[in-house]
């Protein structure tokens, strides 16, 4: 069970975000704003106490915090984003998970290691660190390194076509997988009963399980319909805005 959440107001300047997907148009500040409430008001219904960080100008891509740590309870790794215009935002994540850690609790990855939180999946008591554009081999072995040391399993795995190793698959607690077809037969998940994502509605692979229930981001019904029939208590969250620039509805928090 979580019991806290950290996001960070979206800036101004995320209309220059990051993104593979400019077809999509630039995102509506004021929109991403209430969509941005509406996350969290979501975050708060599932019973997590929401730490909200100011917005960073300089950073576009700075309310996406999941990318700049991983969070345990009692522990936390600051990440090495790959994205060079990123990596600015780990230090300012430094500051706001002191008040949560003392710093001999927080960890770091370093250069040349590059990581981002979209890259690191935590299903049941295993972890998966997406090998992509933004996490390489030397950032995903210091962090496997750290969670070996703790006791906690886990290993790399290959990313392609996707940014991030979520944006193409989710962890329902129960064991099993939502999964792109990309990443369907994936002989690692191989023990993880899988709930197939079609084509049409890839962005909803990227749902988030938050104390039995599951944020889905708006627009995708049959993903909707899929997770009720199998009786998850479904929260339906518009992130539009957010897509535009590469954005899910995990990248907009850190749990823990
Ligand atoms: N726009 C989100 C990212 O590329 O990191």
């Amino acid at each position: 069970m979580f019991r806290y959440a950290v996001v960070r107001r979206p800036a101004r300047s995320l209309v220059s975000g990051l993104t593979s997907s400019p077809h999509l148009g630039t995102p509506d500040y004021e929109k991403a704003l209430r969509q941005h409430d509406d996350y969290i008001r979501a975050l708060e219904a599932c019973g997590l106490s929401v730490t909200v960080l100011e917005a960073l100008e300089e950073y576009p891509d700075s309310c996406f915090v999941e990318d700049t740590a991983f969070c345990l309870p009692d522990r936390a790794v600051l990440t090495n984003p790959g994205a060079s215009s990123r990596k600015g935002e780990v230090e300012d994540m430094e500051r706001a998970l002191r008040s949560f850690y003392t710093p001999d609790r927080i960890f770091r990855i370093r250069a040349p290691g590059t990581l981002e939180g979209g890259d690191i999946l935590r299903a049941g008591g295993e972890v998966f660190v997406g090998l992509s554009d933004r996490t390489n081999q030397e950032g995903a072995i210091q962090f496997l390194n750290l969670l070996r040391d703790w006791g906690i399993p886990g290993q790399p795995v290959p990313v392609t076509g996707v940014l991030h190793l979520k944006t193409g698959l989710s962890f329902l607690e129960g064991g099993r997988l939502l999964v792109t077809e990309e990443f369907a037969e994936y002989p690692p998940f191989r023990d993880f009963e899988k709930i197939p994502v079609p084509e049409a509605e890839a962005y909803a692979a990227n749902c988030l399980w938050v104390n039995g229930n599951v944020l889905v981001p708006a627009g995708f019904p049959g993903i909707r319909t899929a997770l009720e029939d199998l009786g998850y208590p479904v929260l339906s969250v518009d992130t539009s805005e957010f897509r535009k620039i590469d954005g899910g509805l995990t990248c907009l928090s850190l749990r823990f």
